[in-house]
């Protein structure tokens, strides 16, 4: 029985060895390592800002780990001669290219004479936060999270390996397995042929062993084998089930085509068009509102007229370019509506942007950026009751002042504190 034993176990320490081994990374320098080199700060409330700098006015160009509408970001700061042109470049790169820095104009040429916007207004304190949140991801390594789920406030999936990642890392796990089992037979193979050649040293029953044969088809067969395969498709299998499950009715990154490719990004982003100008409803009432065509036309009657896109919007309001007139003809645009809360729930944007104090941006994510828009957050009820249980009631208003008085508690006022968590505020 004993050779049986210790290959058993000799196997089971190489399952193990090799599982430790494909999983571990080698050679990653670390945060410290490469700011020694570079010089950009690691402290974390700097990163932030920059994560917030970066998402805003670079995310609609730039990647970190690949190539956009501009280059991939990784580890920029070693390709400039100095910190100061890199510095003078994010600000103000017109000037750069104006110049004749070499580097400048060569990377103008690979990118077509694509142009960077300019940042002149940024301080150098904010180019530094930009940099150190370019360093950190580019230490981090290459996993973009694309859409991150969740409103920054703790309200949703922003922790935790993402589930689309869960069966990619199983099917992983099974294709080693299956190496190391190829790898252990071969092994035992050899094993057998060394004991074979000191046959006579063995006892009866060992000899018995070493004379049976590797039979895989048997093998495969097992109990052991079977339970194994068994379990890991079950665990497959129910994991993708609860996942279904949870997310029934919730449309989180829904991203519909819209008629007209209308872009956040270039409209709210790069001109800076305040949301209010379109969304005319938010501050007053419930709705948001999509605009209507006239929206558009105080610009478009001028801008862009010869685009398809924009024809289409002439054909919707019957509106001819040429005669400058409009027709009979008119139809509104039919956008098809990304963000939809079931009847049963009441939902007021001029209670949460106006009252309470609220960026469009925690709900809707970074809009500015996005050339369709996506569905941001969950929208479920646990993301509104999770937020209300967090978040302090905007107090810069004078009706909430003898509440804030009668509250006398150090825990600061939460909306749960006025109701926030009442069925029938939020249900009709
Ligand atoms: C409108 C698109 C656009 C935006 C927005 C943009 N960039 Fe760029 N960026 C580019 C392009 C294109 C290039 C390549 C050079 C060129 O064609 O001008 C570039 C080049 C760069 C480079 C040099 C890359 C290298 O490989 O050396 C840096 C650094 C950079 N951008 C940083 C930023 C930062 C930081 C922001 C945000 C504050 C930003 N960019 C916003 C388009 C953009
Ligand atoms: C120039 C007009 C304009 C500006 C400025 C604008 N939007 Fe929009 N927005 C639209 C139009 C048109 C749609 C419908 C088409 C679409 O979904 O892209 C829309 C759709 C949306 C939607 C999705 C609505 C739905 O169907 O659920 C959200 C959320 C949104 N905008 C938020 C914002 C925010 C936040 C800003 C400011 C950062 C902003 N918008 C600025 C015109 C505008
Ligand atoms: C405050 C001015 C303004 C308003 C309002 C506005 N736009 Fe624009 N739009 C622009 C500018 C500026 C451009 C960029 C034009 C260019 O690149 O030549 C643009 C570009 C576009 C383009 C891309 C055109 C192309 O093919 O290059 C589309 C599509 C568009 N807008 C749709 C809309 C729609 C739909 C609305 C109404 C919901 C709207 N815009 C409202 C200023 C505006
Ligand atoms: C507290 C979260 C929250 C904030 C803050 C917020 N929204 Fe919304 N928004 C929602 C929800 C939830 C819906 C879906 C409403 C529905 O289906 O009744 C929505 C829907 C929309 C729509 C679709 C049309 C509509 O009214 O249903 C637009 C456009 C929109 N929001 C724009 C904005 C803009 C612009 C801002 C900032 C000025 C903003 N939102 C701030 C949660 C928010
Ligand atoms: C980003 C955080 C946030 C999210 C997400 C959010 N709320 Fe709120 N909500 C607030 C704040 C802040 C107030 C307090 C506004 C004020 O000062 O009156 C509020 C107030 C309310 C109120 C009034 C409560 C009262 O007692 O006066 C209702 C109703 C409400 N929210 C519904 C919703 C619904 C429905 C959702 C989900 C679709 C939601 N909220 C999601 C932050 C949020
Ligand atoms: C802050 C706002 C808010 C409060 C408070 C709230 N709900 Fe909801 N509730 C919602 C929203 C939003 C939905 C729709 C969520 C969705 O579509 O996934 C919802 C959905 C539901 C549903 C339907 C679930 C489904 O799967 O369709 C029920 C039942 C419900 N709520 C019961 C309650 C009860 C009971 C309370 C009081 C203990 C309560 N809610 C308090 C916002 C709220």
């Amino acid at each position: 029985m004993y050779i049986r034993q210790k290959l058993s176990l000799t196997l089971f320490a190489l399952f193990f060895t090799g599982i430790f081994f494909s999983s571990s990374v080698f050679g990653q320098a670390t945060l410290e390592e490469v700011s020694a080199a570079s010089g950009i700060p690691t402290d974390q409330a700097l990163i932030d800002e920059g994560k917030g700098l970066f998402s805003a006015n670079c995310y609609s160009c730039h990647r970190i780990h690949s190539d956009w509408t501009g280059p991939g970001l990784a580890n920029v700061w070693e390709r400039w001669e100095s910190q100061e042109t890199l510095y003078e470049w994010i600000k103000n790169n017109g000037a750069v290219l104006a110049s004749g820095d070499a580097y400048a104009n060569e990377l103008y040429e690979a990118w077509n004479g694509s142009v960077m916007t300019n940042f002149a207004w940024l301080e150098d304190n904010q180019v530094t936060a930009l940099l150190a949140y370019i360093q950190d991801e580019t230490v981090k390594g290459p996993e973009e999270v694309v859409a991150d789920g969740g409103g920054g406030d703790g309200t949703s999936s922003e922790s935790g390996v993402p589930s689309q990642y869960i069966n990619l890392i199983l099917i992983g796990l099974l294709v080693v397995l299956a190496l190391i089992l190829g790898v252990l037979v071969l092994i035992v193979t050899v094993l057998r042929r060394y004991i074979i050649a000191k046959k006579e040293d063995l006892d009866e029953e060992d000899q018995e062993i070493v004379n049976e044969r590797v039979d895989l088809p048997a093998g495969l067969r097992s109990p052991q084998f079977l339970f194994i395969v068994v379990f890991i498709f079950a665990a497959v299998v129910a994991k993708s089930a609860i996942d279904g499950l949870y997310s029934i009715g919730v449309q989180q990154g829904y991203q519909p085509k819209q008629p007209i490719a209308f872009s956040h990004a270039l409209h709210a982003g790069q001109y800076e068009i305040e949301c209010q100008y379109c969304h005319t409803g938010v501050m007053e009432s419930k709705s948001a509102n999509i605009p209507s065509a006239n929206i558009c036309m105080n610009c478009h009657i001028n801008v862009a007229t010869g685009s398809p896109e924009i024809a289409k919007i002439y054909k919707a309001i019957d509106w001819d370019p040429d005669t400058q007139t409009y027709g009979e003809n008119q139809q509104p645009i039919e956008w098809v509506r990304v963000h939809n809360l079931p009847d049963l729930s009441y939902f007021n944007h001029a209670q949460h942007v106006n009252v309470g104090g609220q960026e469009c941006q925690t709900c809707h994510g970074p809009i500015e950026t996005m050339e369709v828009v996506y569905q941001h957050s969950q929208l479920t009820m646990g993301w509104c009751i999770n937020c209300h249980r967090e978040t302090e009631i905007n107090t810069d208003n004078a009706y909430y002042d003898k509440l804030v008085k009668l509250h006398e508690s150090d825990d600061p006022m939460v909306v749960e504190d006025i109701g926030g968590l009442e069925c029938s505020k939020c249900h009709y």
